[in-house]
């Protein structure tokens, strides 16, 4: 992403010619390899279920249960180059293909994930492009501000374009005055007040979520109509007061990463300081995103949500925003928001939001042996050890010694709990089941984007598989210490990457990562992401729990 943030900002309009065969090709594709990903695994009970300190190894797949969105699983990251091509990386595989292509001629950057520039490079970034930035925290606090400060419908909607494309990431429209949104045809009119009124209107088609490069998303149109056609628009069928956005579910969704990279904490940087107080029309509403994070949602609006592309209604409001803002992949620019949001602050939001215990409790495993001690006949009880969340991958990067590493696990004094989280599955339930954890342990994937549900202090220990550094840190290393969580990288030897056993010392992908990256990323891809699974040297693992049991007993004192 680094090379999504890098770009020269041209306000390229985007990408035309959506290559959609070949988009949905993909998706076919991706969602095949990725399918087990959105399958549910339930945990069974919730209760009582900590009494026990065997490790609960549950396996579950219910592939039947896919749906439409299950062609959808794909990870991918999608960064633009400034040409405007598109590049879809694949958190789950790596993949990387082009999935909108425009009329120049244009090559597929490989940068990103051959020399693994780190997408998050925030330094990096800022440092580039501060001028560019500036720019954009200027406006965007502009925006906001209007947002919040309650309609002000005359100010603002004359003096500023309605639409801002100059984002690398995204494009957003926002509208204060006479606003209209048509379902029928994605479309949202401006109606300017007569004496603003001109001989020509103006129109621009975004896509209306926080990739504006793709392809998967289609457009929205928003055009401010001219004298003439004010005075034919369409009539209000319905009228509301408070503000709406427009935003799209599908896309990369149904993947835990996306959902929150490239929905929800967009969602959460758009419309928290509306405090439910806005309304969402959602083009390609995905019924499943819909009821999985159902707290979320009606959190962030508290009012029905409108199900865009089936709405025959032209729904008049004061204030209607077209989009969403990004300022990172899974990350929040503190100071592009005007409330100084943190990662810190989504994380406790989420928390809230899933009734999870409050702020100033301590790990799990700390506030249950503080309860124990307080009894003083308590202190013949056994103390409650640190639990362990392992989470089990059924296809890639899986744990080929799972039963190995959970008993290892338990030997070092912690209480494990194996975990296999499915796309379906019950956040209420599983949210309080990761919060019950001190730590959360698995191999670089998607799962891990729960997260969110950790308290402060909790640990993320993220296997990292042979070759996957970057990523790892990139994808989820740092957010985790942004949202004040202790991160812990265990990083594989070759040894104890399958592919060892698989082709041996002397093959490229074993001996010579360097020379692998220059092969190209399909050949990266396909071992370090796809054909890549992880037998964890407990022996050498060892030290890495005794340190971690060390680090969370020191915390106690
Ligand atoms: C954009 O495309 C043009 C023409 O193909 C090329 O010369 C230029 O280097 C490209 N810019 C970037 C930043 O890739
Ligand atoms: C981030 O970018 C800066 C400037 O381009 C570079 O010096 C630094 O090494 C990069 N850091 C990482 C972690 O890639
Ligand atoms: C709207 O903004 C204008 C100019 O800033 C101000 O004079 C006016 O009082 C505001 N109206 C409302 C209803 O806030
Ligand atoms: C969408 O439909 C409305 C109402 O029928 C019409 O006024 C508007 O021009 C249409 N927009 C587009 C882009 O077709
Ligand atoms: C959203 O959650 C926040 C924090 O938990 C709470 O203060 C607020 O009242 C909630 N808003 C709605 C609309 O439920
Ligand atoms: C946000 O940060 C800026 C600069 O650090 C500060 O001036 C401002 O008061 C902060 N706003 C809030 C709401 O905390
Ligand atoms: C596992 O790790 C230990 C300690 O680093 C090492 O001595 C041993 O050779 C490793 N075992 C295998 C099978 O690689």
């Amino acid at each position: 992403m680094a090379q999504g943030m890098a770009g020269d900002g041209s306000s390229s309009q985007a990408s035309s010619g959506v290559v959609r065969s070949l988009a949905r090709h993909h998706q076919a594709v991706l969602g095949f390899l990725l399918g087990f990903f959105v399958t549910v695994m339930l945990y069974t009970t919730v209760s009582g279920l900590f009494r026990s300190t065997n490790s609960i190894v549950v396996m579950q797949s219910r592939p039947g249960e896919h749906t439409e969105q299950s062609a959808l699983t794909a990870a991918p990251l999608v960064s633009s180059t400034p040409n405007s091509s598109t590049q879809v990386h694949d958190i789950e595989n790596g993949q990387k293909h082009e999935v909108t292509k425009t009329m120049e001629k244009e090559r597929i950057e490989e940068k990103n994930l051959v020399d693994g520039t780190d997408m998050n490079n925030k330094t990096g970034n800022v440092q580039v492009h501060s001028k560019l930035k500036e720019e954009l925290i200027r406006q965007e606090l502009d925006q906001d501000d209007d947002g919040n400060n309650g309609n002000n419908v005359t100010r603002g909607a004359a003096r500023k374009p309605i639409c801002d494309l100059s984002d690398p990431r995204y494009d957003i429209c926002e509208i204060s005055g006479d606003a209209r949104a048509i379902g029928a045809n994605r479309t949202v009119l401006y109606v300017p007040p007569p004496d603003e009124r001109g001989p020509d209107g103006q129109e621009w088609a975004i896509r209306d979520q926080s990739r504006k490069d793709l392809g998967y998303i289609d457009k929205v149109n928003v055009k401010t109509l001219s004298t003439a056609e004010s005075l034919g628009a369409p009539e209000c069928t319905s009228r509301h007061t408070v503000p709406a956005v427009v935003f799209a579910m599908n896309g990369l969704t149904s993947n835990p990463w996306h959902d929150f990279s490239d929905v929800l904490i967009p969602l959460f940087i758009t419309t928290r300081a509306y405090d439910g107080e806005i309304q969402f029309l959602i083009t390609d509403l995905r019924s499943w995103f819909v009821d999985k994070y159902r707290l979320i949602l009606t959190n962030l609006s508290r009012y029905d949500i409108v199900d865009f592309n089936k709405d025959a209604n032209v729904r008049c409001y004061p204030h209607i925003i077209v989009g969403l803002r990004s300022h990172a992949d899974l990350g929040i620019d503190p100071a592009r928001t005007p409330q100084n949001y943190t990662m810190v602050d989504f994380r406790m939001y989420i928390r809230d939001v899933f009734s999870l215990p409050p702020e100033g409790q301590g790990i799990p495993y700390e506030e249950a042996n503080k309860k124990k001690g307080n009894g003083g006949i308590d202190d013949s009880m056994e103390k409650q050890r640190p639990r362990l969340m392992l989470i089990s991958r059924a296809e890639n990067r899986k744990f080929v010694n799972l039963p190995e590493i959970s008993a290892a696990v338990e030997a070092a004094g912690f209480e494990v709990l194996v975990m296999e989280p499915l796309r379906d599955m019950r956040l209420e339930e599983f949210s309080r089941v990761v919060d019950s954890c001190d730590v959360l342990m698995g191999a670089h994937g998607a799962a891990l984007t729960s997260f969110f549900f950790l308290r402060t202090n909790a640990v993320v220990l993220q296997v990292v598989p042979w070759g996957l550094e970057r990523e790892a840190m990139s994808y989820f290393g740092v957010h985790a210490k942004d949202m004040m969580l202790l991160d812990i990288e265990y990083t594989i030897t070759v040894e104890e990457s399958t592919l060892y056993e698989k082709y041996g010392k002397d093959h490229v992908a074993v001996s010579d990562l360097e020379l692998l990256r220059k092969q190209g990323w399909q050949l990266l891809r396909q071992y370090l992401w796809e054909e890549q699974d992880i037998r964890l040297n407990v022996t050498r693992f060892s030290p890495t729990l005794h340190q971690l049991l060390r680090t969370l007993s020191e915390w106690r004192r």
